[in-house]
């Protein structure tokens, strides 16, 4: 099976312009698409690989074998790069990427609990030390859980859903348990779009995935040696707001100099390959001063 196909791959080697002793940091390895690809294109440079997921890490560990040398693969936050850093004596790096979201492995397995088309237990913790879905219901607030779902999920009756999740969340212990509650509420023609904006929404909330994407940036740059480029490529609107604005603010204090003026996109051929593509937003900077 497929762990994960990886996205605007093509791009992502353009851009991220590995260099022979160059020392890069795939942040979210998932099932190491964009890793075996680098690691393909650029024979001398080394590899840091970061995965919370330690699924994603025994993986890549597998498929990575024949690479053996090039690279080191860590189950870490990519919060924590600098404490990695530390631990293999490296100074800096030359380039990150940031592939954000869920892979296709943890969407499609049902015992994760991420998806609404697979009954499994509500889970949807991607690191196995964060707490699951079910084990910080209960203990939420109302209010945090209806702004939840309208700043996470951009969900149109947030207010309504909010309520009624909250008044079920001792209850709720499986996907299919929330997928009954929001059919209930939600008109037929809405309903899958209704079930991915929920589901998009608690998982964000359950992974802190905002908080982290901020924190991961500033350790990213801070990592980063002169002329470094950061990568990141993310899939909806809340997560691109936050990578333009740190870019634009880093930028606009001479630290970062942006890359490409418009976002880079999937091509038609590629989404028409992998529809899965179709939203991801691709952005590039390059770090124009010394820490
Ligand atoms: C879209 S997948 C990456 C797929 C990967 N580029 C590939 O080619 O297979 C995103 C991955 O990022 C990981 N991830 C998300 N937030 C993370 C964090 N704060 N620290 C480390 N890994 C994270 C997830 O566990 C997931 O495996």
């Amino acid at each position: 099976m497929v762990y994960h196909q990886p996205v605007l791959v093509d791009e992502v080697i353009k851009w991220l312009n590995l260099k022979a002793s160059g020392v890069y940091c795939d942040c979210t390895v998932g099932g190491a698409g964009h890793l075996m690809a680098l690691l393909k294109s650029n024979k001398k440079a080394f590899f840091i690989g970061l995965d919370w997921d330690d699924e994603a890490i025994t993986y890549s560990s597998k498929i990575l074998k024949p690479f053996k040398g090039r690279y080191a693969l860590f189950l870490e936050n990519f919060v924590n790069i600098n404490q990695v850093l530390k631990k293999l004596k490296l100074p800096g790096i030359d380039g990150a990427l940031f592939d954000l979201g869920v892979s296709y492995h943890q969407l499609t397995t049902p015992k994760r609990g991420f998806s609404f088309e697979h009954n499994g237990p509500l889970l949807m913790n991607m690191s196995p030390y964060m707490p699951p879905l079910f084990k910080k219901l209960p203990y939420v607030k109302k209010d945090e859980l209806v702004k939840v779902l309208k700043e996470f999920g951009d969900v149109k009756n947030y207010k309504k859903l909010g309520r009624t999740i909250y008044e079920q969340r001792t209850e709720l212990k499986t996907t299919h348990q929330l997928r009954e509650l929001i059919e209930k509420m939600v008109p037929r023609r809405y309903l899958k779009k209704n079930l991915h904006k929920v589901f998009q929404a608690l998982r964000i909330w359950t992974n802190n995935e905002l908080t982290n994407l901020v924190a991961g940036l500033q350790a990213v740059f801070e990592s980063l040696k002169l002329q470094g480029r950061m990568l990141v490529i993310s899939y909806h609107s809340g997560e691109d707001r936050l990578v333009k604005n740190f870019f634009r603010e880093l930028s606009r204090q001479k630290k970062l100099k942006l890359l490409n003026k418009k976002v880079i996109r999937p091509t038609c051929a590629e989404i028409k390959e992998n529809p899965r593509a179709r939203s991801a937003r691709l952005r590039v900077a390059e770090k124009c001063v010394s820490s």
